[in-house]
């Protein structure tokens, strides 16, 4: 069964990095992007492609609204998020005070899975669909996860951590334990629906070389298994590697010694890397993910996009919050970051371009590039739509915008979660029935209230092409059963072809050197 949605939109064609704006950016002021099985299936102007859709297509309509990639968040650690807004500290003590002693409670699946819930809701209400997550050292941490990923059917890279020393004994595995217990959770959960397992080095510190080699003899099994980890975000961070790892030609080489520099092994920050390391990281195909909101909250440093994009070897770069380093969960924010970071390293980020890092860059980043980060025919049907119109500063000051980069520079400057009025999974409409506004409490809409009462854990289950089907007919959009899927039986209660949607307003122990 079709549905579609339409309004204006943006995708990307080339990359903006390369490339003039123009010939990067496809605008279309009123388009249509028809759906089936949770994938696009064509994408157009809405007055060409109304006529071939069948006869009572659902359509969602978005006035005053952009419609964009889902959003793809290149690193992020889900078990920080009791503790984001930590004040005080560089990474080291950072670590030290706040992070170690959070972490050590995701043993418990029962904490795992709450923290996960809430993680991925406010993911999604921030038109977050694809993202790159640490797990702690806990494999209880990493299924907490992947299952509540599951649920909510987000395409998700994620593992667990892996250190084996420089942390509290209770965070600690061993080299066996690390390969071990990894692969246990690939074989759980690695191409299971969305989700696909990373092999999770925390960093060089907190990995012995022991450690380090047989993760690279787990990535040398798993050719295509994304990787991900932590390279020269700190300046104290990389004095004590060179102290750790005396025989390494610098931070790049402590990972690529051991077979962990190659495509799809993503390395969160690299604010300081030399022009060797860039090089050997574009050869082996790896990415970086610039992590901006990150980087000025603990200090770390302004990272130069243009010097890792724009250089006669590119490597490939992404966007990433890093909460709970990073301070937001909302890729605008971390789009309004990275356009100063630019700024403080002499030049202006375009608004094409920050775009591009936080969807089709960043699937390229994660080696998704094929199903994620463009409306496109053949891509999943993940989309953020965002309101023009969202505060009555953006509403007022685009009133003032003479060009589609202009209105995408206003809302990454002036736009949060307000700016994002709804977000589709898979071709589903998400509604937010289990996300922190259900945690605390607060009122929800219509939509989002019967579904708790139907005993409904998660809004992805508002899939609009239910509403084609019987009652108790599984949605066609969701390729395997979900747990938290339940059938609609509400035809027709969730709106209409025009309906305007409104959104909710809703320390002990010292282990690295400080
Ligand atoms: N380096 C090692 N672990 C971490 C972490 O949890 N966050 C950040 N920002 N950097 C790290
Ligand atoms: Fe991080």
């Amino acid at each position: 069964m079709k549905s579609a949605v339409r309004g204006a939109m943006i995708t990307f064609r080339a990359d903006p990095f390369i490339v003039p704006d123009e010939e990067s950016l496809t605008h279309l002021s009123d388009a249509l992007i028809v759906i089936e099985n949770g994938k696009i299936v064509a994408v157009g102007d809405a007055a060409e492609l109304l006529p071939s859709l069948p006869p009572g297509t659902d359509i969602t309509h978005y006035r005053d609204a952009l419609i964009v990639p889902g959003f793809i968040d290149c690193h992020a650690h889900y078990a920080q998020t009791p503790m984001i807004a930590a004040f005080g500290e560089q990474l080291l003590d950072w670590l030290n005070l706040y992070t170690f002693n959070t972490e050590q409670a995701f043993g418990d699946p029962a904490v795992a899975s709450e923290v996960a819930a809430i993680f991925l809701d406010e993911q999604l209400r921030h038109g977050v669909t694809t993202s790159a997550v640490f797990g702690t050292v806990h494999p209880e941490s990493v299924e907490a996860l992947f299952d509540q990923a599951r649920r909510r059917n987000v395409r998700m890279l994620a593992g667990k951590v892996c250190m084996d020393r420089n942390a509290p004994a209770s965070l600690l595995d061993s080299a066996q334990r690390a390969y071990d217990e990894s692969e246990a959770l690939i074989g759980r959960w690695h191409g299971v629906g969305r989700l696909e397992y990373a092999i999770t080095p925390r960093f060089a510190p907190t990995s012995s070389p022991q450690q380090l080699e047989a993760l690279g003899a787990l990535a040398a099994r798993y050719p295509d298994m994304p990787i991900q980890t932590h390279l020269a975000e700190n300046r104290d961070e990389m004095a004590w590697v060179a102290r750790l790892f005396p025989d390494a030609r610098d931070y790049t080489d402590v990972y690529a010694r051991h077979g962990l520099v190659r495509p799809r092994a993503i390395f969160g920050h690299g604010i300081h890397l030399t022009e060797p390391e860039l090089d050997r990281l574009a050869e082996n195909g790896a990415s970086l993910a610039h992590c901006p909101t990150s980087n000025f909250f603990l200090g770390s440093g302004c990272f130069d996009v243009r010097r890792t994009r724009q250089r006669s070897l590119p490597v490939l770069t992404g966007l990433a919050t890093d909460v709970g380093a990073g301070t937001s969960f909302s890729m605008l924010t971390t789009m309004n970051e990275a356009y100063k970071a630019a700024q403080f390293n002499g030049h202006a980020l375009s608004a094409v371009q920050a775009f591009y890092l936080a969807t089709r860059g960043g699937a390229r980043a994660l080696g998704v590039e094929d199903k994620v980060g463009s409306i496109a025919a053949g891509m999943d049907a993940d989309l953020a739509v965002l309101d023009m119109a969202a505060t009555p500063l953006i509403r007022y000051r685009m009133t003032r915008v003479r060009t589609i980069g202009e209105a995408m520079f206003v809302l990454m400057m002036l736009g949060d979660d307000r700016a994002v009025r709804d977000t589709w999974v898979a071709g589903c409409r998400w509604m937010p029935s289990g996300g922190l506004a259900g945690a605390f409490g607060d009122q929800h809409r219509a939509g989002a209230a019967q579904s708790i009462l139907q005993g409904q854990a998660f809004g992805i289950d508002q899939c609009r092409q239910k509403r084609q089907q019987a009652p108790g007919e599984r949605c066609q959009g969701h390729q395997r059963p979900m747990a938290g899927a339940l059938p609609c039986a509400k035809v027709g209660e969730h709106g209409n072809d025009d309906e305007q949607y409104q959104r909710d307003d809703v320390a002990d122990g010292r282990f690295l050197p400080g």
